[in-house]
């Protein structure tokens, strides 16, 4: 068993014989930005400052040679071989790092569908660099040279190796932007994009069962940190309960079925406020939670959809006995300023 020291904030994590020092991390609740988790695209590059580590097979295009003198290394890859190693991540208070957002990224729309009676899905994929972000956190689209205003959106997947980022898009009845996204924006064309903004990310110090709450949209961050929660092997429950005014307003249905089948402890409840029918939950959050749930004293909750379904999921939660610290919320303001985390939370460029 060799021990990681993690600088500034001194905080340490033992890491298992054969582990690599992003499992010893991941397994003590720290989450490292990683991607192919195959030394091949670099994300998962630390600076090692004292101790050794065998960095395995990884490629030069993703460490450098230059970089390996400088003492950086492939955490996916790396293994301690020293009993301690210090590596340099995180805050002072070993806080995840957030990436600085970038300005008018130009990205392709390579796909566009309707997934529900008011929701369209695009893809995305970068012309250049893939936007960095953590799962939760969202972007600006807009195009400032047709007069359509920039708003936030949720990017509703987990990173990927080809920085394609996937967003749900509700028409807004008599909204500007999410009416030109539905009836103007074409499959081929390009757009510019400024993020990743927010702090709606998972904590990487939780080990708890996790409680998911989506309304409409909201389901978008919700689906990226469920999907990196088990790309990770999160351990402990984690339930979605999804609320939709009625069956056509539902979807992502099959993506949820398919990590129920796969991954033992995800589970997935959907409720329709304005429809009874079989195979449904009824009723708003606040009426169907306290017969699911009813002790959250011990639950990580993450809330996301209009600001009224966030108020009330906060109260509703808050009576079932979920503690403040562990209530994460993402309210869809309208026309909301992008949120830029404090300075000594950015990772460096
Ligand atoms: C962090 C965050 C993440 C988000 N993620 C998503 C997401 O993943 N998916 C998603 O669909 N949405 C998301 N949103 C919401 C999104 O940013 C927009 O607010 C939404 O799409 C509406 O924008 P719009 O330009 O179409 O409407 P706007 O033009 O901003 O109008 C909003 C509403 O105000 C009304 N309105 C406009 N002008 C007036 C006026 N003069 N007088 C009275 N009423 C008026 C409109 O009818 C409309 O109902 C998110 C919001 C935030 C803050
Ligand atoms: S996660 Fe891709 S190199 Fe480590």
């Amino acid at each position: 068993m060799a021990r990681i020291i993690m600088q500034p904030s001194g905080k340490s994590v033992d890491c298992a014989y054969g582990d690599t020092v992003l499992m010893g991390l991941e397994k003590a609740g720290y989450a490292l930005p990683n991607n192919c988790r195959a030394g091949a695209c670099g994300e998962c590059k630390v600076k090692v400052t004292g101790g050794q580590f065998d960095q395995g097979m990884v490629l030069d295009m993703a460490l450098t040679q230059e970089e390996r003198k400088q003492g950086y290394g492939l955490m996916c890859m790396a293994k301690p071989i020293s009993e301690e190693l210090t590596i340099e991540w995180g805050t002072t208070d070993a806080q995840p790092k957030l990436f600085p957002p970038r300005e008018d990224a130009l990205f392709v729309v390579t796909e566009k569908r309707p997934i529900a009676q008011r929701v369209v899905e695009l893809r995305l994929r970068p012309v250049g660099q893939p936007i960095r972000y953590w799962p939760g956190q969202y972007v600006t689209i807009g195009n400032s040279r047709a007069g359509i205003p920039p708003r936030a959106y949720s990017i509703s997947n987990a990173p990927r190796p080809d920085g394609e980022l996937v967003f749900q898009v509700a028409r807004d009845e008599g909204g500007v932007t999410s009416n030109w996204v539905h009836d103007q924006l074409n499959i081929g064309e390009s757009i510019k994009i400024s993020g990743a903004y927010g702090t709606f990310i998972g904590d990487p110090s939780v080990d708890t069962p996790v409680l998911c709450l989506a309304a409409g949209t909201g389901l978008a961050p919700i689906l990226a940190l469920a999907e990196a929660a088990l790309r990770r092997g999160y351990k402990k429950p984690v339930t979605m309960l999804f609320s939709a005014r009625t069956k056509d307003d539902v979807y992502s249905q099959g993506l949820m079925a398919w990590w129920r089948t796969k991954h033992r402890n995800f589970d997935y409840k959907v409720t329709l406020t304005r429809e009874n029918l079989e195979g449904y939950l009824a009723g708003r959050v606040d009426v169907v939670l306290p017969q699911l749930f009813p002790d959250l004293s011990k639950h990580t909750i993450f809330a996301a959809g209009s600001p009224e379904f966030v108020d009330t999921c906060r109260a509703t939660v808050k009576q079932l006995g979920a503690k403040d610290e562990l209530i994460h919320t993402e309210g869809f303001f309208a026309q909301q300023q992008p949120v830029v985390a404090n300075a000594d939370r950015l990772l460096p460029l």
